[in-house]
């Protein structure tokens, strides 16, 4: 039986945890197995796909010039807009066929290491609930909405699709030496939070950006945030914000680059070399940093989220 410990897992089956790594204890629902996958989607409710329709309609008023081109194209080509949360066994039949990725439902958030599993095996899990009109602006935990709207679109781009799967093969190798945190801050600032240089000025292919309301205009446009090249051993190093706009967004100049940077990394040095903890603040600007705009950070000075602070 193959275990985390193994130096060259096959990634065909799941594998067994090491008694010495950390994971985070979540609790599994009784009818789900060790992949953690659904049985079958959720039956949706005419008010669920009401609130697809509606959330889908708010992002399409700011995405376009916002969102990158590969993004705007694979919400096209996998026809997003045609109304009512996507079923995933036709989404994953059109994706298998441009990139050799499904669509997967899972009840909630899943541990990382089977989280890691499903994406070396080009299975994205998406979250099978929908929000409700109460937490229709923010909510914790990623839902239908946020999975598929806004990931499932770059995983028609073939360069992006094959980064995903080297994230996923990344994912147990920093399992082994405890270093989670650390490839966790390189998934928020690439595919939660990235942004690339297009079109002689950067866009967005993270989807916090473009599945939330707030963050497409803030992240590409505003004063506060710095934007900063993409650094893949900076960016490990650097602490980051859960629950607000961030400080700081980092650019990668293509999708080839970002999965250059990130194949031809010999990950064993340099979660040798990473302390356990982050080196760097979420609004640090340091000595090495290639800065396109350096942010006046007012937004966060003044108190970021609920204190009234405008995202300027
Ligand atoms: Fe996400």
């Amino acid at each position: 039986m193959a275990t985390l410990a193994d130096l060259e897992p096959d990634f065909a089956t799941l594998p067994d945890m090491a008694a010495d790594v950390f994971t985070a204890p979540l609790a599994k629902p009784a009818h789900v197995g060790e992949d953690w996958l659904e049985p079958a989607q959720t039956a949706y409710t005419s008010e669920d796909h009401k609130v697809w329709d509606d959330l889908f309609a708010r992002q399409m008023e700011v995405l376009p010039g916002r969102a990158c081109a590969a993004f705007m194209a694979g919400l096209d080509t996998l026809d997003l807009s045609r109304g009512g949360i996507p079923e995933f066994g036709k989404l994953s039949e059109e994706l298998g066929a441009l990139t050799g990725w499904s669509v997967v439902p899972v009840p909630m958030l899943i541990p990382d290491h089977v989280f890691f599993w499903h994406l070396a095996n080009r299975r994205f899990p998406a979250g099978n609930f929908i929000r409700t009109r109460e937490t229709f602006d923010y909510i914790e935990e990623p839902d239908v909405f946020h999975d598929v709207f806004g990931h499932v679109p770059m995983l028609t781009d073939p360069t992006y699709a094959d980064y995903m799967q080297e994230y996923g093969r990344a994912g147990w190798k920093a399992m082994r030496y405890n270093r989670l945190k650390a490839l966790g801050a390189l998934y928020w600032y690439t595919v939660e939070f990235g942004l690339i240089e297009e079109a002689g000025s950067v866009r967005a292919y993270g989807a916090g950006i473009l599945s939330g309301p707030a963050e497409a205009r803030f992240a590409v446009e505003a004063e506060s945030p710095n934007r900063i090249m993409l650094n893949v051993d900076r960016v490990m190093r650097t602490d980051y914000v859960i629950s607000d706009l961030q400080p700081t967004y980092f650019v990668i100049e293509s999708f080839a680059d970002l999965y250059r940077q990130t194949v031809e990394r010999d990950f064993d040095r340099l979660y040798r070399s990473l302390p356990a903890g982050f080196t760097y603040a979420n609004s640090a600007v340091i000595d090495v940093d290639n800065v396109l705009h350096r942010g006046t950070q007012e937004y966060h000075l003044r108190g970021g989220r609920g204190s009234g602070a405008v995202p300027v």
